[in-house]
Parts: structure tokens; sequence; C-alpha cells
């Protein structure tokens, strides 16, 4: 697809996109797991990197082929996610779009055998990455983007969202009907000045809308 219009302002600029699941062993068989195909993620990435930018593309566990001319670090867990991320950084941009599992598990090192009542979990929360690198700090990236996939009240949760975790921009879709693993995406565009509504599109077009509307927020903070 054509360069979105203002998208080569992020020509020489260092990107780092998470994409994908994770997974969360439960022993050395199981693990438990988000949804996610990678497509948005891996899409924004692959439009960086057209639009000249050093991409550093950390995906979990996904069938896609590597984007062309990204630097693709793979993980597992949300735990290597986020150490993956931080020896990426510093960047000017970190765009959050994978799904992060909320929780690990206490995991078993050995099998889990079916004989005998079923077993328990526990749970244990995971390092939020977008908050961690949203943080104030020397190593904050001048823009950070968030997602969000909620099921209902879609706008509403996402400025709720927006504000709790720090970011500049948050990508809020409605995951209630067919968005996993399908090809397009109906989003909501959060920022400071308010909320834009973008019509349904394929998910290549909405990463190179937000890779001009990433361009040219560099662009104005440098002016
Ligand atoms: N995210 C992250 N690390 C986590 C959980 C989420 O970096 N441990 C990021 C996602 O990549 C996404 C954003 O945070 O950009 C929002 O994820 P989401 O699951 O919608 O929000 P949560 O804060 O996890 O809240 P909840 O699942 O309860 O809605
Ligand atoms: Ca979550």
């Amino acid at each position: 697809p054509p360069l979105s219009q203002g998208a080569e302002g992020l020509a020489g600029r260092h990107v780092v996109v998470t994409s994908g699941p994770t997974h969360e062993p439960i022993d050395p068989v199981r693990f438990i797991a988000n949804r996610s195909s990678g497509k948005q993620g891996h899409a924004i990435a692959a439009a960086a990197a057209r639009a000249g930018a050093r991409v550093t593309l950390i995906s979990g566990p996904v069938t896609l082929e590597d984007p062309p001319g990204v630097d693709v670090r793979r993980i597992e867990t949300a735990q290597e996610m986020l150490a993956a991320v931080k020896s990426a950084l510093p960047a000017d941009v970190f765009v959050a779009a994978a799904a992060v599992a909320d929780w690990r598990v206490e995991a078993a090192a050995q099998k889990i055998k079916k004989s005998g009542a079923p077993p328990s979990l526990t749970l244990v929360e995971n390092p939020d990455i977008l908050a961690t690198v949203a943080a104030p700090g020397q190593d904050r990236p001048g823009i950070v983007v968030g997602f969000a996939a909620e099921t209902g009240d879609t706008v509403r949760r996402a400025q709720e969202k927006f504000l709790r975790k720090g970011c500049d921009l948050l990508v809020a879709n409605d995951v209630s009907s067919g968005v996993f693993g399908a090809d397009e995406n109906t989003v909501h565009i959060v920022t400071a000045s308010g909320v834009e509504d973008w019509p349904r599109l394929g998910k290549e077009e909405v990463a190179e809308r937000l890779a001009g509307r990433l361009a040219r927020m560099l662009a104005d903070r440098n002016s």
C-alpha cells in the first residue's frame, strides 16, 4: 500500500513494537495464552519500516512471516517480552500492540499427570509492559502508544485506560465480534485532544494511517 501522508516523518526514527500473544507455561507441555494473531502489530512494524524507521519488533508466538526490513526478536512469556523491550530501548516511538497475558502460572517443573483430582493453578500478575515504558523517566520514548481490547462500552473504557496507562495515544477496538485473526479492524483513536472514530479498515490501512499519525505527532513536538 502507498505511504500515508506524512509517514516519511518516521525516517531515521527508532520504533519499537510489541505484537502477538504471550504464552505462559503451566508445565513443560502446557501453557495459557491470549488471543492474538499478531496481524495488527506486524502491520504497524511493516508500515513504520516502509516509512524509513529503524524498527524493532518484539513478537510472541505467531504464524506470520517476519516483516521485511524489521529486526524481529521472538519471545514467549510476558517477562521475556518486558526484558526484550527494555533491551531495545531507547526509542522515539513505542507501540504496545501485543496481547500480553495478564497472569502467569506458578509453573510445575515436571509434567502434571492427569491421575487424581484436577490441579489448581496459582496465578501471579505479570508486569505491565506498556505502563512500565510509559512511566516518566530518562528512557521514556517521546511517543507511547497503547491498544485496548474491550467487549462493551469500548470508548469510555478506552478513555479510562488511556489515562491510567500514561500513554500518548491509545488505539481502542471492540473485540466482541471477530477481530481476532480477521483482516479488518474498526478502531477509535484516543488522545489528550479527544476521540476519533476511524471507519472499518484493513489492518494494513490502520497501520498506514497510524504511522502517518505518529510521524505528525513527532513533527509537532519538534517544531
Ligand atoms: N499491556 C502490556 N502488558 C501487560 C498487559 C497489557 O503491555 N501485562 C498492554 C497491551 O499491549 C495494550 C494495553 O496494555 O497496549 C492494554 O491492554 P489490555 O489488556 O486492554 O488492558 P489491561 O491493562 O491489561 O486491562 P484489562 O485486561 O483488565 O482490560
Ligand atoms: Ca489485559
